[in-house]
């Protein structure tokens, strides 16, 4: 069979299995397949694509088409330029989280730092923290998860991709083993913070998630004020705290900050799509 008709049939099948991007779905199974890029499968994947391929594309899209994350069944998501491992212990990386790293990167850049400290709670996959230290020449970064094994693949991460003599990864439930005479220049985190009504719209593909990396209690505002609670204790004068948040929970947070004397700034930037997603909190200038 021609490719451009492999790609459709297939495509096809995870179109009417609910899969929006099918097509784009397909290509990547199909990269991942030859390991090639998108331009080099349209060039002349066709030529290599042997009946191993034809075998193994055919369980892969059997497989997506329940719905189960293609992220989980490849072992791999992209994030940020890089390919991270990913298992179903840790949350399949998501592109709102690469503005969170824009948004560190860029507090990092405007200042004068020799080695800035880091603190990445919740580090999951590692996706953040790795990152950052790929993208910023000399910093120090300390990645807390309460998940063993999520630290395990974070670790796993930072080996294949670089930047793991930069990274200590803990074992935490949020500040708790992190030493607070560290003085981070920068705290951030992609905390869980969806409620459980929430949880219960969410599409298959979210629900392969581990129910830690995305249910927080209050509402799903938990981690967030826990975060928030404790953070201007470990941060260093000058220094910044970046979350995550939901696309409901920015006047939430305000409201919790405003009643905390101990926050002077905070700042809130939307995501392409206009949707309340970082926030930004200061202590001091
Ligand atoms: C939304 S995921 C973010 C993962 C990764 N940083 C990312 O952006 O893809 C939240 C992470 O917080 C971790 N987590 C949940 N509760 C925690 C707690 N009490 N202390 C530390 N980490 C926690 C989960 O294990 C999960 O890895």
């Amino acid at each position: 069979m021609k490719l451009p008709l492999l790609i459709a049939k297939h495509s096809d099948r995870l179109v009417k299995a609910g899969i929006d991007q099918g097509l784009a779905e397909v290509e990547i199974i199909l990269c991942h397949l030859l390991d090639v890029d998108r331009l080099k499968l349209y060039l002349d994947g066709e030529k290599q694509l042997q009946q191993q391929h034809l075998v193994q594309l055919e369980e892969i899209v059997q497989r997506r088409a329940t719905r189960y994350p293609l992220q989980y069944i490849l072992g791999e998501a992209w994030f940020y330029g890089r390919c991270f491992s990913v298992s179903p212990a840790v949350m399949v990386p998501t592109p709102e989280t690469e503005m969170l790293c824009e948004a560190a990167m860029g507090f990092i850049r405007s200042r004068e730092y020799k080695k800035p400290r880091i603190l990445d709670i919740g580090a999951g996959s590692g996706v953040i923290s790795v990152t950052l230290a790929n993208e910023i020449q000399d910093c120090s970064i300390t990645a807390v998860d309460i998940s063993d094994e999520a630290l395990e693949i974070a670790r796993q991460n930072a080996s294949k991709l670089g930047g793991e003599e930069k990274i200590e990864f803990l074992r935490s439930d949020f500040f708790s083993t992190v030493d607070a005479n560290n003085g981070f220049d920068l705290i951030l985190s992609n905390p869980p913070y969806i409620s459980e009504d929430e949880y219960r719209e969410l599409p298959p593909e979210v629900l392969a998630d581990p129910k830690i990396s995305l249910v927080a209690d209050d509402d799903g505002l938990g981690a967030i004020a826990s975060i928030i609670d404790a953070a201007p204790n470990y941060l260093a004068p000058g220094g910044r705290i970046m979350l995550e948040i939901g696309y409901n929970q920015a006047d939430r947070v305000s409201l919790l900050t405003e009643k905390d004397d101990r926050f002077r700034y905070i700042t809130i930037l939307k995501d392409l799509n206009d949707i309340d997603r970082v926030v930004i909190l200061a202590c001091d200038d």
